[in-house]
């Protein structure tokens, strides 16, 4: 079975699209048999080589335990050694990566490591890459799980995002990898092997959509365009797709999300995608990620310094269609429908001001007090809309304040919920995917912030609390449907350097809801009407 992937304008599809690049396969070869320019094997931090390691170490004469001995390699996490074996070996070169502590290995070392490796061996100009399922052996990830791991890895630590480059090195593109094998001795495994693969690609491929949708200036990613793009990927991956116009969002009476777009040449678009599953569902989760395609800040308009970066503020949206890509392709047993309200907020003569009062589609009113805090205003009424489908629980993705990168920086998103089943789930998957959510409260005390003397509520609550007056205000919008509120402001763009990520839009959202998704229909669904 082989995976064929393409990068083409530097948007991974499918072969069918596109010219055929990184062939990416899983089968029974023993490592040390294959023939290939590079071969990659792994690590542990202190540890003795063991498995497909040691078996190179032995026939090379133990040259890795040397490289232990010496202290020139000690299985740090992601660090690499090189080795050339002769004639004892069928691949020209060995790179060893470091997989880090034992007690510290978890699935995202896995995809970190591997990305590692295939990085070291890119540089290198390495066109045919064997290697083992990267934690499959001695860091008990099971084998599905290690082969999903190293394809993840392998494949967005290759990502780029050079549409709108002509010029440098990233242009040049000097020598792509062509295959990428991974080799298991064990017959038994391979079917699991052969799994994780599937997966893996379908997790990497809706990971750099998201990227892609996110680091697309704003001029070229327009609601509408952005309402294309969910039609083509919804006709490719066989989801049902429906995108409200202007005057049909105005029937339903969305006045929020409306009141936003009236500044905008642009038109407003609500998107719609929903993934069934054949069999027996489990359950109905919605997906609703901001889709503010550029926030100016509107008449509230914000200062110049980086104003750049809010292109990015679709990144919920984003995730969303990420989410729905990959869902599509591991079918896991819950429905998934994916809301995506997309607008642009522009300062003009037909633009909301500061003081009028929006009415949304629940009938509250809304005093905007600040037209720059916008993303609340679409997702009031987005929220709304979602709850027509009965959701069982309904999960928003939303760069949404600034006060969030003040409280968590840019290693976790904020997470308000009004279920702890939910935040339990989210927290899990959070660990898991590294993707990591920190909760804040949505004690009854904040409530005072966003009332208004005019109308129902007040869209910002003032400087304290800011990204909980947002979770606040979102919450009179969900109705009873157990709700989480994710904060993804400082996770969207920012975030710790891995080597699977580099710059720019990380796809944040994509790895954390896909596993909350798939575990949904694991365990068992427990007491989710709190
Ligand atoms: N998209 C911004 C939030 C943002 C700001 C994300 C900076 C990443 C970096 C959002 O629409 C916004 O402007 N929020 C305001 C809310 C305030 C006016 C209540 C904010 O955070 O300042
Ligand atoms: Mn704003
Ligand atoms: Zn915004």
């Amino acid at each position: 079975m082989t995976y064929t992937y393409a990068l083409s304008n530097n948007y991974w599809q499918l072969s069918e699209q596109g010219d055929p690049r990184l062939k990416i396969s899983a089968g029974r070869e023993n490592i040390t048999d294959y023939k290939s320019d590079t071969v990659l094997v792994n690590l542990f931090e202190g540890a003795n080589p063991s498995g497909a390691t040691n078996a190179i170490d032995k026939l090379l004469q133990r040259e890795i335990s040397n490289l232990i001995k010496l202290g020139d390699f000690n299985g740090k996490l992601n660090d690499t050694a090189i080795l050339y074996p002769g004639k004892e070996l069928a691949a020209d070169r060995i790179i060893v990566v470091g997989l880090g502590k034992k007690k510290d290995f978890t699935a995202e070392r896995a995809i970190q490591a591997a990305a590692s490796g295939i990085k070291r061996a890119e540089r290198l100009g390495a066109k045919h890459v064997g290697t083992i399922a990267f934690g499959g052996g001695d860091g008990e990830l099971s084998p599905a799980e290690a082969a999903e791991s190293t394809v993840i890895g392998a494949l967005l630590s290759q990502y780029r995002f050079t549409q709108f480059k002509t010029m440098g090195e990233v242009v040049k593109a000097p020598s792509p990898l062509l295959s990428l094998k991974i080799c298991e001795i064990d017959n038994k495994r391979i079917k699991q092997i052969r799994l994780g693969v599937k997966d893996g690609l379908a997790i990497a491929e809706a990971v750099a959509l998201a990227r892609n949708l996110q680091n697309t200036p704003a001029a070229n990613m327009t609601p509408t365009i952005l309402s294309q793009k969910a039609r083509s990927i919804s006709r490719r991956h066989g989801l049902s797709c429906q995108v409200l116009s202007e005057s049909q969002m105005s029937k339903l009476g969305m006045g929020s999300l409306l009141g936003v777009s009236q500044g905008s040449a642009q038109a407003p678009k609500l998107i719609v995608t929903q993934y069934e599953p054949s069999g027996r569902s489990r359950g109905t989760i919605a997906i609703v990620g901001k889709g503010v395609t550029f926030d100016t800040g509107g008449i509230s308009l914000k200062p110049g310094s980086n104003m750049h970066h809010m292109k990015f503020d679709m990144s919920g949206a984003a995730a969303t269609l990420g989410i729905m890509q990959a869902v599509a392709q591991l079918k896991p047993s819950v429905k998934v429908i994916g809301v995506v309200p997309a607008v642009e907020n522009m300062p003009s003569s037909t633009a909301v001001k500061p003081g009028d009062v929006l009415t949304a589609m629940n009938g509250k009113t809304i005093e905007v007090i600040n037209t720059d805090a916008e993303g609340r205003l679409i997702l009031a009424d987005a929220l709304c809309y979602a709850q027509n489908f009965k959701p069982d629980a309904m999960i928003d993705m939303a760069t949404l304040t600034g006060s969030v990168i003040t409280a968590l920086g840019h290693s976790a998103s904020g997470l308000m919920s009004t279920n702890d089943d939910l935040t339990r789930r989210l927290r899990q998957a959070g660990e898991y995917t590294r993707e990591r959510v920190w909760e804040l409260p949505l004690w009854e005390d904040y409530e005072k912030n966003i009332q208004s003397d005019t109308a129902d509520l007040d869209n910002t609550g003032g400087k304290a609390a800011g990204t909980i007056n947002g979770g606040m205000f979102l919450k009179h919008f969900v109705g009873d449907v157990p709700w989480v509120h994710l904060d993804i402001a400082g996770t969207a763009w920012e975030g710790r350097k891995t080597p699977y990520w580099s710059g720019g839009g990380t796809g944040v959202g994509v790895r954390l809801i896909t596993q909350l998704l798939r575990d949904w229909s694991g365990p068992l669904k427990t007491n989710l009407a709190e």
